[in-house]
């Protein structure tokens, strides 16, 4: 039988579950709720140990495929309950094949290359032997300052929501247990994105109607989905760590959602609760964050050590731990684990050579580069240039061209930009110099945990003399690339940075290049917002091509020369600096809104406004966008109307607009954002082409949680419209809602 194959039916996995707990031991339960590090440097007693006694359900941290068949062989053949094991890692963007991260997925605004992308790397991952991986993860973050912005899908809910749905779709497929997918995790619950200062792991202080409103929705569209699993986050929210926090992982993700997979906490956060002054001890921890709603513990082994003790003693009761079993158990069974435990070590090389997976990757980060600016239609750039100059220190670098987050062990093999560019070109005399290095000021823990981290040694004498080549080099050119940005490990998991510069020397070398008066295409290579403003100002061709993968250079190639017509658009505003952050289009007006006569700046030492709109991307062609109609001028409260606008592509190219609709409610219960995105759909138009686009506006759409109603309500009000292709869309209808 292949159960892999097959949906299970819910009354059968109820039925082997319960069959299952009934013959467990209260420690053998307490190891199906214990998630174990396999890595090397995960301190205490050998996986094998720990699995032989029970004391395990999950692995985390490894990759190698025979070692999960040893492992497994050790669970199902020697340990008393002989239970399979869930093999989980962290497969963000890609296991072999690596996808651009997630935030740059998420400015393709295409929700289907997204789901594509994720089918990819579980396809991968599954063949590799991992069951299960953390993703999507689905924080909104509104501060470029916050190093994990580079993981989400940015500022807004509503984007956010559907690249959430699209991920677990890509990660799991139509069911649980489909073949040749990965549960997934929706992570981290929640409100992990607005930590005080955009610093990494501090408090977050969000009240109940920004948490509905804005921090939610992707957690709660993936619910929707069938995600199998959540994690809950490390931070203190409100005052009480989010996994020790009954009111999110019950009431909400339960109760309300009605969720029905399992909780795991992420990595040492339960024993956190301790760190963090909520818990008083080990134990107090295990209590808590179980009777709060976590059913697994990720790596600390306080479940392992203090949940028994508290059910013997009656602080926990046997029903409390057996429903924490029962749900990863579930799990489990309907992977279709207890029938093949065990991963062909054959299949994965084979898996892995498919040549659809690299050009979905090729394909994935064409669609996820932003054209930011296009001064005399410098781009695209003909392909008959004999002599082109690549500078920069990140136009050679497999790392930031694959980014942060990498598989455990897994090492970078990206086509980088120098590569493409010279494939592209190959008749071209194409001259590298990367320029002064650059690095972080505070070196990352996680680069003591990389094989392939090499530090920078560059003493200054030999950055000044790679500066000084850097220019030469330039001067021979006819048109130059600067590939410019941040290293991989610049972003991520405690990368957060006070300043968005450029890091290190790299405006300066910038500067100097342009005052050659040379043709300069400037390529950024990051995973966050960077204040460019002088070059957003003076450099006249800029291509924001993220950390776009393994096949980023060829894709970053194509944009270049034309042979891909760049139509992403920013899932994130750009500020002009880090102390600006948070900055996000969707505020709530003031007393003194822009264009009123009280207006005032905010800052006397610059304009807040950001230096690029949320939304904002452009296109080698030009579009417009007219006809704006709503179906009825009037509407009653439950009502939906139906908004359609006509998107001509009126340039000689063909090429992608995003067309987004806005909303604003001008009067209310509460205040609500002066412009808050409703929906949006990417579309591709040959010159002269025109298409209509329609868009669904009703109950879903217009209410909101109401701090002052304490409770989701849609008013009767009148509701402003604006269709467009960014955020500042200017084409205006009304809609008036009574009752
Ligand atoms: C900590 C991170 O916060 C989380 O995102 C990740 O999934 C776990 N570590 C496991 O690696």
């Amino acid at each position: 039988m292949d159960a892999k194959t097959t949906i299970i039916a819910d009354a059968e996995v109820t039925a082997r579950v319960e069959a299952l707990i009934e013959r467990m031991s209260l420690a053998e339960k307490i190891g199906q709720l214990t998630q174990i590090g396999g890595a090397d440097w995960v301190r205490g007693p050998k996986p094998e140990e720990i699995i032989r006694k029970g004391g395990a359900g999950s692995v985390l941290w490894l990759n190698d495929t025979q070692k999960f068949n040893a492992l497994q062989k050790i669970a199902v053949e020697e340990s008393p309950s002989k239970i399979p094991l869930l093999f989980a890692l962290d497969v963000i963007h890609g296991y072999r094949t690596i996808f651009p991260v997630p935030l740059a997925m998420a400015a393709s605004w295409d929700p289907v290359v997204v789901e594509q992308a994720q089918a990819v790397a579980a396809r991968e991952a599954r063949a590799a032997g991992l069951h299960w991986t953390f993703g999507p993860m689905l924080d909104i973050a509104r501060d470029a300052r916050w190093g994990r912005i580079v993981e989400g899908a940015g500022e807004d809910p509503c984007l956010g929501a559907a690249m959430a749905a699209a991920q677990v779709r890509g990660f799991q497929g139509e069911y649980l247990g489909a073949p040749d997918r990965v549960i997934a995790c929706a992570k981290h619950f929640a409100g992990y994105g607005a930590s005080d200062g955009g610093r990494d792991y501090d408090p977050v202080y969000l009240p109940e109607g920004q948490l509905r409103n804005v921090y939610f929705p992707p957690f709660e569209a993936a619910v929707k989905a069938g995600v199998g699993t959540f994690m809950s986050a490390y931070m203190d929210l409100n005052d009480v760590p989010a996994t020790g926090n009954r009111w999110l992982l019950r009431d909400i993700l339960r109760d309300e959602w009605g969720f029905q997979g399992f909780v795991v906490s992420d990595a040492f956060a339960v024993a956190s609760l301790v760190t963090q002054g909520f818990a008083r001890d080990g134990r107090d921890a295990a209590g808590r964050a179980l009777r709060a709603g976590v059913d697994m513990d990720m790596a600390s082994s306080t479940y392992l050590e203090h949940l028994a003790g508290l059910v013997e003693d009656g602080t926990l009761k046997m029903a409390e731990i057996d429903a924490a079993v029962r749900r990863i158990l579930a799990i489990k069974v309907r992977l279709g684990l207890f029938e093949q435990p065990y991963t062909d070590e054959a299949k994965l090389a084979q898996v892995l050579a498919q040549p659809e997976h690299r050009q979905a990757a090729r394909r994935a980060a064409q669609r996820s580069m932003v054209l930011l600016r296009n001064e005399g239609q410098l781009l695209p750039l003909a392909k008959n240039f004999r002599h082109v100059a690549v500078i920069g220190p990140l136009a050679d670098s497999k790392e930031a061209t694959e980014g942060s987050w990498m598989v455990f062990g897994h090492t970078p093999a990206a086509v980088t930009v120098l590569d493409g560019i010279r494939a592209k070109l190959p008749d071209a005399q194409v001259e590298y110099a990367p320029g002064p290095e650059i690095q972080r000021d505070i070196p990352s823990f996680f680069d003591t945990m990389n094989p392939n981290f090499k530090a920078v040694t560059q003493p200054p004498d030999a950055a000044e003399a790679a500066f000084q080549t850097a220019i030469a080099t330039a001067r021979r050119a006819e048109v130059i690339v600067m590939v410019l940005g941040e290293n991989a490990n610049m972003a991520g998991e405690a990368a957060s940075r006070a300043s968005l510069d450029l890091p290190g020397r790299q405006e300066e070398l910038l500067r100097a290049v342009m005052a050659l008066g040379k043709p300069v295409v400037l390529v950024l290579l990051n995973g966050r917002p960077l204040s460019i403003n002088w070059a957003a100002e003076n450099v006249p061709a800029i291509i924001e091509a993220w950390e776009p993968g393994t096949e980023g250079g060829h894709a970053v190639a194509d944009i270049l020369f034309g042979d891909a017509n760049p139509g992403g658009k920013l899932p994130v505003a750009f500020p002009r600096q880090g102390s600006h952050a948070p900055l996000y289009y969707a505020r709530n007006l003031t007393h003194s809104p822009e264009g009123s006569q009280m207006y005032n700046p905010r800052y006397w030492d610059g304009l807040p406004a950001p230096l690029y709109p949320f939304g904002f991307g452009l296109s080698y062609t030009t579009f417009s966008i007219t006809d704006l109609k709503v179906s009825a001028a009037q509407v009653k409260v439950g009502d939906s109307v139906t908004v359609t606008a006509s998107v001509t592509n009126t340039g000689s190219v063909a090429g992608d607009e995003v067309v987004q609709l806005y909303i604003h409610q001008r009067f209310g219960s509460d205040s609500r954002p002066m412009r808050e995105l409703k929906g949006f759909e990417r579309l591709t138009l040959n010159p002269g082409e025109s298409r209509t686009v329609t868009f669904e506006l009703g109950p879903e759409q217009l209410k909101y949680w109401s701090t002052n109603a304490g409770e989701w309500v849609q008013d009767a009000t009148v509701i402003d419209l604006w269709v467009g292709s960014d955020s500042l869309a200017t084409l205006h209808a009304d809609l008036v809602v009574v009752r």
